[in-house]
C-alpha cells in the first residue's frame, strides 16, 4: 500500500500546475480558533473565526492552558461551519495548510494535530505555514493586484519588524524589535490603565479625537538603525501612571493613551519611511493586528503620500488572526514547492522572521 507521505508528495507536485486550488487553512496560534477555505490564494470562500476574547477577559490576558482547551472545544464546529459557508466538502479541498508557529505551543498543537488528522485521513498534502507569512498574505486577500516585491511593516502582538519581501516565499529581515513587540506594549499600557483585554483596540478607541499632551520619550529610539524598541516607552508610561497614583493625582486616561499611541506610531512610521528610502521600495504593506490601529493608518497614509510610496493595509477583519491568511500563504507555498510537511510536524513557539 502506498504510504501517506508518498501520496502527499505526489499530490503536492500535481498542485503546482493545477488551475484551481482550494486550500483549507487552520489557525490556532493564540486565542482565535479559525478555519477557512480559500481559492487560488486570493478568493475567500469562508473564514470562520471563533474568538475566545470573552473567556480571557476576566483573566486580563490570554491564559495559554485555557486557550488550548477552548481550541479543542471549538475546532470541529468551526470546521463544519467553514465547509458549510464555502459550500464545499472535505473531498473538494486540495490541501490542508496550518500555522505551525509562532505562538503559544499548546494552542498551536491543537491546530497542528487537527490538520495532521485531516490530512492523513483524506490523503491530502499538509502544508506547514509560518504565522508571519500568513499576516503578509492577508494583503493578497485584501488587494487583488498586490504582488511582491514590497516592503512590509509587520506589527503584531508577538512581532515588530521591517521585511524586504522579494517574492511570495522569499523575504529578508531589515530590522526588528530588540525588546517588546508594539502590540505587547499597547496591551501592557492598557493593563496598567485598568482597561479590559484586549488592550490595543481600547487604547485606539480612547485616543480618538484626543490631543496628546504628555511626553514619554525625549530621544529618538535606536537612531540610524531599522530596529525598534518599545520597552522604554512602555516603562515610561507605567512609571508615570504609578507616580500619579502614589501622589494621589488624577490620571487622564485618554491623554495617556493618545500620548503613548502617538509616540509608538511615530517610531513605526519613521522607521518604515527610512527603510523605504534605503531599499528604494515603491510599495509599503502593513501586516499584523496593530495594523488595525487608526492612528497608525492615518499617520502612514500621510507619510507615504509625502514620500511617494504606495500604501497597502489589510482589510480590518484580516488584520488580526484568521485562517484565510494562512490558506492564502499556503497556496503560495504550494505553487513554489515549499512547506510540505509529514506527520511528524509539531508546533514551534518561535519562527524565523
Ligand atoms: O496579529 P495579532 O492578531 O496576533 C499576533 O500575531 O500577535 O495581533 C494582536 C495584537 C494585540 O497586541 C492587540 O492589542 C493588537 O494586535 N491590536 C491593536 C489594535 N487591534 C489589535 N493595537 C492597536 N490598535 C488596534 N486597533
Ligand atoms: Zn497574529
Amino acid at each position: 500500500m502506498e504510504k501517506y507521505i508518498d501520496i502527499a508528495k505526489r499530490k503536492f507536485e500535481e498542485l503546482k500546475d493545477k488551475k484551481d486550488v482550494l486550500v483549507l487553512g487552520i489557525e490556532s496560534s493564540c486565542d482565535e480558533t479559525s478555519i477557512s477555505v480559500v481559492k487560488n490564494g486570493r478568493e475567500i470562500l469562508s473564514n470562520i473565526v471563533a474568538s475566545q476574547i470573552e473567556i480571557h477577559k476576566r483573566f486580563g490576558g490570554v491564559v495559554p492552558e485555557v486557550a488550548s482547551r477552548n481550541h479543542i472545544l471549538a475546532i470541529s464546529n468551526v470546521l463544519e461551519d467553514a465547509l458549510e459557508v464555502a459550500k464545499v466538502t472535505l473531498n473538494d479541498v486540495d490541501a490542508i495548510a496550518v500555522t505551525y508557529g509562532a505562538g503559544l505551543v499548546g494552542a498551536l498543537l491543537v491546530g497542528v494535530s487537527f490538520a495532521k488528522s485531516l490530512a492523513f485521513s483524506l490523503k491530502k498534502p499538509l502544508v506547514a505555514v509560518s504565522h508571519i507569512d500568513g499576516h503578509i498574505a492577508a494583503n493578497y486577500l485584501s488587494h487583488q493586484d498586490l504582488k511582491p516585491p514590497f516592503l512590509c511593516l509587520m506589527v503584531s502582538g508577538g512581532h515588530t519588524a521591517l521585511l524586504d519581501v522579494e517574492d511570495y516565499t522569499k523575504r529578508t529581515l531589515l530590522g526588528s524589535t530588540i525588546d517588546d513587540a508594539v502590540g505587547e506594549a499597547f496591551d501592557k499600557v492598557a493593563r496598567v490603565l485598568g482597561l479590559t483585554y484586549p488592550g490595543g483596540v481600547q487604547v485606539d478607541n480612547l485616543s480618538k479625537g484626543v490631543l496628546p499632551t504628555l511626553t514619554f520619550l525625549k530621544h529618538e529610539v535606536l537612531p540610524n538603525t531599522l530596529n525598534f524598541s518599545f520597552s522604554g516607552l512602555k516603562t515610561a508610561v507605567i512609571n508615570y501612571v504609578n507616580n500619579q497614583k502614589q501622589k494621589n493625582l488624577e490620571i487622564d486616561i485618554k491623554d495617556v493613551c493618545a500620548s503613548f499611541q502617538k509616540t509608538a506610531v511615530s517610531q513605526l512610521v519613521s522607521k518604515s519611511t527610512s527603510a523605504a528610502k534605503q531599499t528604494h521600495a515603491k510599495n509599503l504593506v502593513v501586516a499584523g493586528g496593530v495594523g488595525a490601529n487608526s492612528c497608525l493608518k492615518e499617520t502612514l497614509e500621510v507619510a507615504c503620500q509625502q514620500n511617494n510610496i504606495k500604501l497597502f493595509q489589510p482589510t480590518l477583519s484580516l488584520c488580526t488572526d484568521n485562517a484565510a491568511m494562512i490558506a492564502s500563504a499556503g497556496y503560495y507555498y504550494i505553487k513554489n514547492g515549499k512547506g510540505l510537511a509529514d506527520l511528524s510536524l509539531t508546533a514551534c513557539p518561535v519562527v524565523k522572521l
